[in-house]
């Protein structure tokens, strides 16, 4: 691995770190919060069905998150992509049971080897895919546990909490990135749900994209007039210049005959700091019929190729391209704040050494083991930083 990708997996296991202190860590957590607040990650924008979980399993390469019509997205989901040395075999595992790996990726009729993540993660969407379509009830563990893990605070409701469930991908394919999906922004509530739940959801996705260091996928849908867009509304709000925000065009192959995005994609519409990207994910109609991953980018990229619109364009559009511009722009955000992550993860290491003065050596709180785990993982981050990346400096100088 190169030394940005250690300092990402570092970055990645201290949001992790601090997420599960932020259970138990009461008074003892200190500056954490700040230092989780000073961490990169991407999250995703947009009305309820713009495509926001397709355009997030694209990038991860993946079939596994719930997807479809209706409010599937109750709770935020945080998901952190590792990647792992070639041959590794990929595995999911869940922040509230770390004890347990999934590699049981689904089985039955639906499932090739190519998809067979579809069973692990995806299982609202299989549910109620499955349902409909009348296709065999296909288990997975893992959409069990984001089920249950979703009812456990909202019931078997159509309402929503703020809570967020944390999932880690372990796996050769994907690139490092903390995601993170968002329940779907609504103008109305429905039948089961609070009056207020439109003003909740704005809300709820305003926490995480308020955050300066949150990079924001807005994503809006290509067959509906962007001025309407829910998703580029919020982010000029939260972000008004821009520099932030990625504008995500979805279901270009739904336009009517005869128009096209090219004023979007080419930012007469909407001018954005970066260049907005086009995708073309499954249609439901894919889904039911079980294209992978694999044939459906191939398929994208060959929309794009194909188009007499398009064409000039194609090198820049798509999931796979996407997903590479995301890394990249992670990278730099984190490289850009690593003089202020690194003042405060020493400021953190002087908390947490004192908090452990006070405590003596925890052993068996969770909290305690979760101060050390903390205090590690910083001190690895800031040998690291001061190996490689401080300004060139030769060698740590202490
Ligand atoms: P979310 O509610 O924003 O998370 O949206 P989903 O990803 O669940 O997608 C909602 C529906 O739109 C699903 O049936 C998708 O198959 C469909 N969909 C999403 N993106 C596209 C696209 O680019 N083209 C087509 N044809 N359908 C899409
Ligand atoms: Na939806
Ligand atoms: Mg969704």
């Amino acid at each position: 691995m190169t030394t940005m990708e250690n300092v990402i997996v570092l970055v990645n296991r201290i949001q992790r770190a601090c997420t599960a202190l932020g259970d138990h860590g009461g008074d003892a957590a200190g500056s954490l919060p700040t230092l989780w607040e000073a961490l990169p990650s991407v999250a995703v924008v947009g009305g309820q069905s713009s495509g926001k979980s397709s355009v997030l399993e694209s990038i991860v390469g993946r079939d596994f998150l719930p997807r479809g019509s209706g409010i599937v997205t109750r709770r935020p989901l945080v998901l952190q992509l590792h990647k792992t040395e070639e041959g590794v075999q990929e595995y999911a595992e869940f922040l509230h049971m770390p004890k347990r790996r999934f590699t049981d990726f689904g089985e039955g009729p639906l499932f090739s080897s190519d998809t067979r993540l579809l069973g692990v993660i995806m299982g609202v969407y299989c549910f109620e895919i499955g349902c409909l379509v009348g296709l065999p009830h296909v288990y997975s563990l893992v959409r069990k546990e984001i089920q249950d893990e979703t009812d456990r605070l909202t019931g078997k409701t159509k309402q929503i909490s703020p809570v967020p469930i944390h999932l880690s991908i372990y796996s050769p394919h994907v690139v490092n990135l903390t995601l993170i999906d968002l329940p779907g922004l609504t103008k109305v509530a429905i039948e089961g749900q609070p009056e207020s739940i439109v003003e909740d959801i704005e809300n709820m996705v305003r926490s995480y994209v308020d955050k300066p260091n949150c990079l924001i996928l807005a994503i809006s849908p290509a067959n509906q007039d962007i001025a309407t867009s829910d998703a580029i509304k919020l982010a000029r709000d939260v972000d008004p210049t821009g520099e932030r925000t990625f504008g995500v065009l979805t279901k270009l192959d739904l336009m009517d005959k005869g128009t096209n995005a090219l004023d979007v994609l080419e930012g007469r519409s909407y001018r954005l700091q970066h260049p907005w990207v086009g995708i073309v994910n499954r249609s439901q109609a894919d889904i039911n019929r079980n294209v992978d991953m694999i044939v459906a980018r191939r398929k994208e990229q060959e929309f794009f190729t194909s188009s007499p619109e398009y064409s000039h364009l194609a090198s820049r559009m798509g999931s796979e391209y996407l997903a590479k511009l995301l890394s990249q722009q992670l990278e730099a955000a984190i490289r850009a704040r690593i003089p202020s992550i690194t003042s405060l993860i020493n400021k953190t290491i002087d908390e947490l050494e004192s908090e452990m003065d006070h405590l003596g050596r925890p052993i068996a709180s969770d909290a305690g083991a979760q101060l050390y785990l903390i205090l590690e993982l910083c001190r690895a981050f800031d040998k690291i930083f001061k190996e490689h990346l401080d300004g060139g400096r030769p060698g740590g100088d202490q």
